[in-house]
């Protein structure tokens, strides 16, 4: 059966923006009981200032905290060498930089110009190769910004390219903000694809217009594999007002499974992950699929 892979962003983008301090013991629970849905891929921290995302600042806690399942990757995000360093003590699998296809959005999340924070990967791609750590970059604001509107296809195809000529092995599509259709999500595509290999690009759709599952489907029509999700729908983007959170994993793991295409994960046991951590944090569940699951 065709497969498809998932990367949980519940731990990281999930949880950065959530506005009370999440202790590190339920960061950690949330992890482990991620692997054991069969998520093989889990995004668990950030290694950023912590002054400007103080939700992250337990980033090492967590990945030295964890009982590790094996064959799952823990991943991190990584925007310098510092973060590198600090990430890779601490034991990350994986790790990821993060850019925009708009510069407006580049200044608010990382304080530099995209050219400057190419710049700035060179030397995390070079040691993360030295120590044998794949390296994922992200894309953000692929289908539009919050403060430059409309983006062009041939933009986001620039940036994506530049990332994966500097090494990166993944390249990561995020509608930051969630206003992407299905017609611009193709338009899109089709301007990446001529720049890196389909297979290697990965669909990071968050949800704010309610779009974001006919949006994956259109990109899986196109014969993307990769696709981001956060499990009961967690999260923002603290640089994106009223984004909101990925596309939640329960329900894409649904739509997945409908159309025949395995991901690997029990999905009862995520939907009871899902009602877990929304508990924890006092949210309403935000996986349409995990409020009206019957488990
Ligand atoms: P800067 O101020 O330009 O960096 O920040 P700097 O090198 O001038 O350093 C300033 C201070 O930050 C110094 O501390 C550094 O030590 C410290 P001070 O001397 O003032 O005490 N610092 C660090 N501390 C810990 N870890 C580090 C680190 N680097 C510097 N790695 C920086 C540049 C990128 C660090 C900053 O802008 C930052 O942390 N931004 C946060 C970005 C972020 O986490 N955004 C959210 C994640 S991205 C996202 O959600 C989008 C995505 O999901 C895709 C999508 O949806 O589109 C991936
Ligand atoms: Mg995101």
């Amino acid at each position: 059966m065709d497969k498809v892979k998932l990367v949980e962003m519940g731990p990281r983008d999930g949880l950065q923006n959530e506005p009370a301090q999440v202790p590190t013991a339920v960061k950690i629970e949330l992890v482990q009981q991620l692997a054991e849905c069969g998520l093989t891929h889990i995004e668990v921290a950030s290694f950023v200032s912590p002054k400007w995302v103080p939700q992250m600042a337990d980033g090492s806690e967590v990945l030295t905290g964890l009982s590790r399942k094996q064959g799952v990757v823990y991943s991190a995000l990584t925007p310098n060498l510092k973060g590198l360093e600090a990430a890779l003590a601490a034991g990350a699998d994986e790790v990821a930089v993060f850019t925009a296809a708009s510069e407006r959005f580049c200044q608010k999340n990382i304080n530099c110009s995209v050219a400057e924070s190419m710049a700035r990967f060179e030397p995390v791609l070079q040691l993360a190769r030295e120590r044998g750590v794949r390296v994922r970059g992200y894309v953000s604001t692929v289908l539009g910004c919050p403060y430059e509107g409309d983006i062009a296809p041939a933009a986001v195809a620039r940036v994506a390219g530049e990332l994966y000529r500097l090494g990166c092995d993944e390249i990561s599509l995020g509608d930051t903000i969630g206003t992407g259709t299905p017609n611009k999500a193709i338009a899109m595509l089709s301007a990446v694809r001529q720049e890196v290999p389909l297979l290697r690009l990965a669909a990071h759709f968050h949800d704010t217009y309610g779009q974001a599952l006919a949006n994956l489907y259109a990109v899986l029509e196109q014969g993307l594999r990769i696709i981001d999700s956060s499990v009961a729908g967690l999260g923002g983007c603290p640089y994106a007002r009223r984004a909101s959170g990925n596309v939640a994993s329960e329900d894409v793991v649904y739509l997945l499974h409908g159309l025949g295409l395995n991901t690997g994960v029990d999905l009862d046991r995520l939907v009871n992950t899902g009602r877990w951590i929304s508990r924890q944090l006092g949210r309403e569940n935000g996986s349409k699929t995990g409020r009206a699951w019957n488990s």
